[in-house]
């Protein structure tokens, strides 16, 4: 199992066209979900799993990308609780080439300020080198305040609705108790603002259980854009959509 790692590129700002946007109204928290690996090394007549290796290039210019117009959490779905039902090769090529992703560029994104973390299950399916991987990534980034990017692994929205409730019903509370607050204080990331913007590449129009109760007010941007074609000029794009739209909350526009 052997690719081509991504050579490390330098971040440029110099010809980045963010000129249109509003620096004043830029979102918090971006999340997105990384999709189209599978088609776009499809349509080059290579295995689905060269997609996932030309996905790093997109992240890490996400990445630059919002270091340089200042987003401060990018939430990347990685891997959700259904892709183990993939084929056992190529579920066994995203559990290495994500560790060694990790291994890759943590100390280039420890050296851009950017704190690493981890949203999702640590079960028993996860190989034990990829949790040491992960936790070796988080614990060196911790204290990187530029922006936070955390991963998505073995997550699934519903499985985190389900884990917060276990807490939730474990920490004693009282049913009457239960409320908004209460249950997100048990989400895997409490202090995390919710999404403003969830980017979704390929031209599909789904969450597939994408941050399923943080998402409730967010905007969502779908583009045809496969991921490992997806560059920072990209996500401006979204950003831009973004900034036209008007989010009412349930309210009348003012
Ligand atoms: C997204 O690309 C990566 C993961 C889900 C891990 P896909 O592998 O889903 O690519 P498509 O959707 O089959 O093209
Ligand atoms: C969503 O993509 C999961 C990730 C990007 C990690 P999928 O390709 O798994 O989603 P579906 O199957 O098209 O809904
Ligand atoms: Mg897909």
């Amino acid at each position: 199992m052997t690719f081509d790692p991504v050579p490390f590129f330098e971040p440029d700002s110099s010809d980045a066209p963010f000129s249109s946007l509003d620096l004043n109204r830029m979102p918090v928290h971006i999340g997105c979900v990384m999709d189209g690996n599978g088609r776009w090394a499809q349509k080059r007549g290579l295995p689905r799993t060269d997609g996932h290796a030309a996905g790093e290039a997109a992240l890490m210019d996400t990445i630059y990308g919002c270091l340089e117009v200042g987003v401060r959490w990018l939430t990347v779905y990685a891997f959700s609780t259904e892709n183990w039902r993939r084929p056992i090769d190529e579920v066994r090529f995203l559990m290495n080439f994500n560790e060694s992703l990790l291994l890759r560029r943590k100390d280039e994104l420890d050296q851009q300020g950017v704190r690493i973390r981890f949203s999702g299950r640590r079960d028993w399916r996860v190989p034990r080198k990829v949790l040491k991987r992960m936790d070796e990534s988080a614990i060196q980034t911790a204290k990187n305040d530029k922006l936070t990017l955390t991963i998505a692994f073995n997550y699934g929205g519903r499985a985190e609705i389900i884990d917060a409730v276990r807490s939730l019903i474990n920490s004693g509370i009282k049913a009457s108790d239960v409320n908004e607050k209460s249950i997100s204080k048990f989400l895997y990331h409490p202090e995390a603002p919710d999404p403003d913007l969830v980017v979704r590449t390929s031209g599909e129009y789904r969450i597939s259980n994408f941050l399923l109760w943080e998402i409730a007010y967010s905007e969502l941007v779908f583009t045809d854009v496969l991921w490992p074609d997806f560059r920072r000029e990209d996500l401006y794009k979204a950003i831009y959509e973004f900034q036209g739209r008007n989010r009412r909350y349930g309210k009348v526009r003012e």
